[in-house]
This record gives C-alpha cells, sequence and structure tokens, in this order.
C-alpha cells in the first residue's frame, strides 16, 4: 500500500520552550509556527508562556508583546490593529481570522496555536506569500470600465444601485476565505478562489461599470469560477462577516442568465 509522508525539510519539529510568565496568575502559552528561508532548518513550533497583563486583550497584542520583549525575530504582518487593513490574518487554534479582533479571552483556551494561512507559500514565520493571490486580483481588472465619457464631477449612483455593491466593497482582502476553500487549496493555481470571486462579483454588480460580458467571459472556465463546489468554509470563517460563496452563486446564475 502507498504511504504518504512528507519530505523530511517539511517536517514540524518542537522548538524552544520559554516562560515568560514570571510567575503570573494570568499567563497564557502561545505555539507560535516559526520557518526562516535563511537557514536550512526545519519549521518548528516555539511554546512562549507570557504574562497576559503586560499586553493588551488581543491576540495581536500578545504577539507584539512576544515581539518586543521575548523575541525580537519573530515575523508576521500587522497594520491598523483593528480589523480593517486585512494584513494580521493567521489561523489562530484552527480558524483563519484576523489576530487583531481576536480576544485572546474569548478564545477561553490554556493553550493558543498560531500558524500561518494554510496552505500557502511562507515568505517567514507567520508571513504568507501573497503575489501569486494579488496577480488573480488583477486578472479580474478590479476598477471601473465606463463607455461613457468621463464626467464633470462623479459618477451618481442611487442608493439602491449603492446597495447592491456595499456588502463587497466591505472586503478587507485578508484571504481568510480562500485560505480556508479546499478547492482553492488543491487548485489555487487555476482556480480564483472566494475572495477574488467576492470582488469580481462586486465590478459585475456595479451600475457604473460596462464591462459586464467582458467579466463573466473572463470567469467562464471551468477552474477559475467553476471550482466552488458550494463548501461553505470562506462564508464561515470570514471575519468581517461577509458571504463570499453567495456572490460566488449568484455570478453563476448571471453565466447562466447571459447563456439564454
Ligand atoms: Fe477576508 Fe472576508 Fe474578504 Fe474573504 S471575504 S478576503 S475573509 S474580508
Ligand atoms: Fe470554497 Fe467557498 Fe466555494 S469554501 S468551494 S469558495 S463556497
Ligand atoms: Fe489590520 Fe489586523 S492589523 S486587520
Amino acid at each position: 500500500m502507498a504511504k504518504f509522508t512528507l519530505p523530511d525539510n517539511s517536517k514540524i519539529k518542537k522548538g524552544s520552550n520559554i516562560d515568560a510568565s514570571n510567575g503570573s496568575n494570568n499567563k497564557k502559552t502561545f505555539k507560535i509556527y516559526r520557518w526562516s528561508p535563511d537557514d536550512d532548518d526545519n519549521p518548528r513550533t516555539d511554546t512562549i508562556t507570557i504574562d497576559t497583563d503586560q499586553c493588551g486583550p488581543m491576540v495581536l497584542d500578545a504577539i507584539n508583546y512576544i515581539k518586543n520583549s521575548v523575541d525580537t525575530t519573530l515575523s508576521y504582518r500587522r497594520s491598523c490593529r483593528e480589523g480593517i487593513c486585512g494584513s494580521c490574518a493567521m489561523n489562530i487554534n484552527g480558524t483563519n481570522t484576523l489576530a487583531c479582533i481576536t480576544s485572546i479571552e474569548e478564545l477561553d483556551s490554556e493553550n493558543i496555536s498560531i500558524y500561518p494561512l494554510p496552505h500557502m507559500p511562507v515568505v517567514k514565520d507567520l508571513v504568507p506569500d501573497l503575489n501569486h493571490t494579488y496577480e488573480q486580483l488583477a486578472s479580474i481588472q478590479p476598477w471601473l470600465q465606463s463607455d461613457t465619457p468621463n464626467p464633470k464631477r462623479e459618477r451618481l449612483q442611487s442608493p439602491e444601485e449603492q446597495e447592491l455593491i456595499d456588502e463587497a466593497s466591505k472586503c478587507i482582502l485578508c484571504f481568510c476565505c480562500s485560505t480556508a476553500c479546499p478547492s482553492y487549496w488543491w487548485n489555487s493555481d487555476q482556480f480564483l478562489g472566494p475572495a477574488i470571486l467576492l470582488q469580481a462579483y462586486r465590478w459585475l454588480m456595479d451600475s457604473r461599470d460596462d464591462a459586464k460580458a467582458k467579466r463573466l467571459e473572463n470567469l467562464e472556465d471551468p477552474f477559475r469560477l467553476y471550482r466552488c463546489h458550494t463548501i461553505m468554509n470562506c462564508t464561515n470563517t470570514c471575519p468581517k462577516g461577509l458571504n463570499p460563496a453567495k456572490a460566488i452563486a449568484e455570478i453563476k446564475k448571471q453565466m447562466v442568465a447571459r447563456e439564454h
């Protein structure tokens, strides 16, 4: 029988175990994925216990504390620290989410595991390589394409027309959804994934845009759109409460309407 196993250099080893809690009663242990391209070492998980009275209430606060006070070599992305830039997306206790809006207390867990977004190449530690995903975003041409001359002022929409793109416009491109989608895990070379398809939907629904036919044509492909098999992980995990699965279903409906 065939045996499947990770190559030796991909096996995650146990890393260092550091207790930096100074005997506090409010301590928490973080198990953090580490990998560096600068040496030939395997990936490892470091276990670091800290006094949570020394940091703010969110997981990102704890990670910042660890970087500032325990291990300055830890790499991760963050910027806004309030759930609007999408930079701090990572896998926390098995769920893709934003570290800056995930409360340590609400996780209600002695040990908190932190990994990079799954099934993405890793640049270093908790930093995923998003180059391919951004190339996919560029491929759907996420900008207004109008046949009418530029107006003197802005292009107006009715409140009802705006409402059609309201939810999709709230997407912060954190990619928690795409990296939770099994179809994206196996076919991300061709399948656009829920984050990019939500953006495609946003432009298809924009009353000011005249490129609808071209945009649908661009998605007509067994992989780019139709590799979505309605698994729903995307909608279940979105930390902004958006529904990319519904947007994908709407695109599929528009595709059928176009064909008749
Ligand atoms: Fe992130 Fe949600 Fe947008 Fe997906 S739909 S990229 S999970 S904000
Ligand atoms: Fe994936 Fe969401 Fe479709 S999890 S298969 S994109 S419904
Ligand atoms: Fe911007 Fe978390 S730091 S979303």
